[in-house]
């Protein structure tokens, strides 16, 4: 039995050499150590033996079995201090690297701008109408017949316009205006609504004018509406955008819908009025168009031009932002430059 217990415990210390991990060294733990194990295999039989030879063989036992969880209990920590380093070396994290900088967007100058004039508009009683009621994709009834354009109107020139291949009434919209007709149309006034948005035109791309453009619209109908109301609220609007000191000017003109008819122009910030590449040499941009609703319009959607009236204004939303940050080219809008959308 002596020596028995002899060659189980050189049998372990050789497999205990041979260990190369952890796990090995719980095998060897099962496979000598447990209930089920070869040691315990021997107490079991120790009761067969003679008392004195029980002590001897008892004790001799007792003390293997205490060496070789000595034994074990060493191996297992060079071994857990071993794959622990490993395990710290790989997942090592320089603390002290710079983190990766969290790139933010920011709002594009024309939609900060056009916010900024809705509110300003809101303040002055305009409700935004949805979306839906003022489409990009327009036909020609909405952007030109109800809006009183002539069928022979330049503005209609495939030049001007850019009509849709499909369908020979359907345009990108050349403005916003349209937006007035689905607004009156089977309502009754009053009405005060804006509507901002994307127009289409086909015009020679320079600093002052691109071929898509920003619009918006506003529409006021009641009893009683006059060309002052028109001026009162415009003039308002300016001076809150601009500031009180910026020149401005009104300027008669002739739309088919609107009746009189005016343009307002802002000084070029640009060359302050001196005449530059951006205001063509003029001294002034045109920010907007107006006027009083052509009583023809009024009818065409079952609004009594004697009972009520009405102004309609259309602005230039890229005009309001260049003239705002002195951007001296339209285009810049638009070419997703990061040097210049970084400065909003
Ligand atoms: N729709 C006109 C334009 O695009 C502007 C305008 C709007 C003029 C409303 C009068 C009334 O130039």
């Amino acid at each position: 039995m002596k020596e028995q217990l002899e060659k189980i415990y050189n049998s372990a210390s050789q497999d205990l050499d041979n260990a190369n991990s952890i796990s090995d060294i719980e095998s060897i733990k099962a496979k000598y150590l447990s209930r089920k194990g070869e040691f315990n295999e021997i107490k079991k039989n120790l009761k067969n033996l003679s008392d004195e030879d029980k002590r001897i063989v008892g004790s001799l036992a007792n003390e293997i079995t205490q060496k070789l969880e000595g034994a074990i209990k060493t191996k297992f920590e060079e071994f857990y201090n071993k794959e622990l380093n490993e395990k710290l070396q790989k997942d090592k994290i320089d603390i002290t690297l710079p983190g990766k900088s969290v790139r933010m967007g920011n709002i594009h100058p024309l939609t900060s701008t056009t916010n900024e004039i809705v509110t300003i508009l809101q303040g002055l009683g305009f409700s935004v109408v949805p979306s839906i009621q003022s489409p990009e994709v327009e036909t020609e009834y909405y952007n030109f017949d109800m809006l009183n354009v002539p069928k022979d109107h330049p503005a209609r020139d495939m030049q001007d316009t850019f009509y849709t291949k499909g369908a020979s009434n359907v345009v990108l919209r050349s403005q916003t205006s349209g937006a007035q007709i689905h607004a009156m149309e089977g309502k009754k006034p009053p009405i005060r609504v804006i509507s901002p948005g994307r127009v289409y035109r086909n015009e020679e791309v320079c600093a002052r004018k691109n071929n898509f453009f920003h619009q918006i619209e506003g529409l006021y109908v009641d009893k009683g509406v006059t060309f002052g109301d028109l001026k009162g609220v415009l003039n308002e609007f300016i001076r809150i955008y601009f500031g009180a000191s910026r020149p401005t000017r009104f300027r008669s003109s002739f739309f088919p819908f609107t009746e009189p008819s005016a343009e307002v122009d802002v000084q070029c910030i640009m060359c302050e009025g001196k005449g530059c590449r951006t205001c063509s040499g003029t001294g002034w941009l045109e920010v907007l168009g107006a006027g009083m609703v052509d009583p023809n319009v009024l009818r065409g959607v079952g609004i009594d031009p004697d009972v009520y009236s009405g102004f309609a204004f259309g602005m230039g939303v890229e005009r309001f932002a260049m003239l705002k940050y002195a951007i001296d080219d339209i285009r810049l809008f638009f070419n997703d430059d990061e040097r210049f959308l970084n400065q909003f």
